[in-house]
């Protein structure tokens, strides 16, 4: 694996709810030991009983406005972090239970967020996922015209529903 990659200004951030706690810890952890910087949100340390929408929601804002780079954001599934996070325009989301999954997210789908599900995975896999994931980069080429295409096609949906 090309460890190159890890560069000081990707700036990361984290978040989860409360079916992920654990898993955030042990990542944030894992993270900090590799000497990677991460900014744990803690969205459920000022809002206690937050739902995993605002959370994620609260998250690809800041992908979107650009105070990060990457995201990762964990509930008991990814599925519905990774659904709200896909509702933020410009802001691309996907579940990886599998490495090579991670790898492609970035490599062929040039997504920000990496969502897991803690009910899903165990701690040492979902790791061995976030370092795949962050040691891949987009790779452009036949890629390129795919993902152009899906920033075309989310343009005109979010330009209709604002014309709504
Ligand atoms: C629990 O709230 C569960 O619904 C949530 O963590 C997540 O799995 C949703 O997709």
């Amino acid at each position: 694996m090309n460890h190159n990659i890890l560069h000081s200004n990707m700036k990361i951030v984290i978040d989860c709810d409360d079916a992920a706690l654990a898993l955030k810890k042990t990542i944030v952890s894992h993270l900090e030991s590799r000497g990677v910087e991460v900014t744990d949100l803690d969205y459920l340390g000022s809002r206690p009983g937050a739902f995993y929408p605002e959370i994620g929601y609260n998250l690809a804002l800041k992908i979107q406005d650009g105070s990060f780079s990457r995201g990762i954001l964990i509930c008991g599934t990814g599925l519905g972090m990774a659904m709200i996070a896909n509702k933020v325009e410009g802001v691309y989301a996907g579940v990886c239970h599998d490495v090579y999954s991670a790898e492609r997210l970035r490599k062929s789908n040039d997504a920000q967020i990496l969502t897991m599900g803690a009910r899903v995975i165990g701690s040492e896999l979902a790791k061995t996922i976030v370092d795949a994931w962050l040691e891949s980069e987009f790779q452009g080429g036949g890629s390129q015209p795919k993902v152009d295409q899906m920033r075309m096609l989310e343009k005109e949906s979010f330009l209709k529903a604002k014309a709504q």
